[in-house]
């Protein structure tokens, strides 16, 4: 699992598969440059993303994810620069028979379009099911997000289905698509399950 402090750790996990982007868990040092960086990323993110845009908000979003067993904020950065490319959220997890996590994501304007996000999801799908061992990851996504859906298909997830009314985005309640991948779709089933997962 990634920890906050852990650095070195990170970028263990980020040796895997990417030689360009780590992932670090967001903390409160982070507070200045993701406020900068999600002001400058109005107009990408508009209207399929609301991220913190004050310091009030970043502290209570960054409370949102105190529980790593329950959430866990990633940021994407730029091996070289260190520079926030993005943004991954594993969100609402859940074991027992279920090892399931909802994914939240948005990259930064002034990075984006240059594959980052998708090197960052693949190192987030190796934490999910290496490190956290779920079973499985679910994005919903509205079905006119054509660049999230294309960043999800690169990867391999699968179109389940879409569900009416799913999430209040931007002031409605919004459909949204689901697109699912599990451990055994990614080739990262882990050999010692999860030890909430019963074992029949
Ligand atoms: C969805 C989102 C995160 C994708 O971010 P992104 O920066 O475009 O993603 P990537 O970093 O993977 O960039 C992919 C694009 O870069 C291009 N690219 C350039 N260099 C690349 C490289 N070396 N490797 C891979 N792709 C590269 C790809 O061709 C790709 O273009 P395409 O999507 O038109 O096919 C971004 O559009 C976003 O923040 N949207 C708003 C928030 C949002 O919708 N969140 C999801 C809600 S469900």
């Amino acid at each position: 699992m990634i920890h906050e402090g852990d650095p070195e750790e990170t970028r263990q996990t980020a040796a895997i598969g990417s030689s360009r982007v780590f992932l670090r868990p967001i903390s409160g040092g982070d507070q200045d440059e993701f406020v900068r960086l999600v002001r400058a990323s109005v107009d990408l993110h508009h209207p399929w993303m609301s991220l913190p845009a004050t310091p009030e908000e970043f502290q209570a979003y960054v409370r949102r994810f105190d529980d790593p067993e329950s959430a866990q904020c990633l940021l994407v950065r730029v091996q070289d620069t260190g520079a926030m490319a993005g943004v991954i959220n594993i969100n609402s997890i859940i074991r027992g028979r279920f090892q399931n996590g909802s994914l939240g994501y948005a990259a930064f304007a002034p990075t984006a379009g240059r594959g980052y996000m998708s090197e960052g999801l693949g190192l987030v799908l190796r934490h999910a099911f290496e490190r956290l061992r779920l079973h499985r990851l679910e994005a919903q996504i509205q079905p006119e997000n054509h660049a999230s859906k294309r960043l999800v298909q690169r990867h391999g997830f699968r179109y389940e289905g879409c569900s009416p009314d799913l999430l209040f985005i931007d002031g409605a309640w919004r459909d949204h698509e689901r697109w699912a991948i599990t451990d055994a779709m990614a080739g990262m089933v882990s050999a010692d399950p999860h030890p909430g997962r019963p074992v029949r």
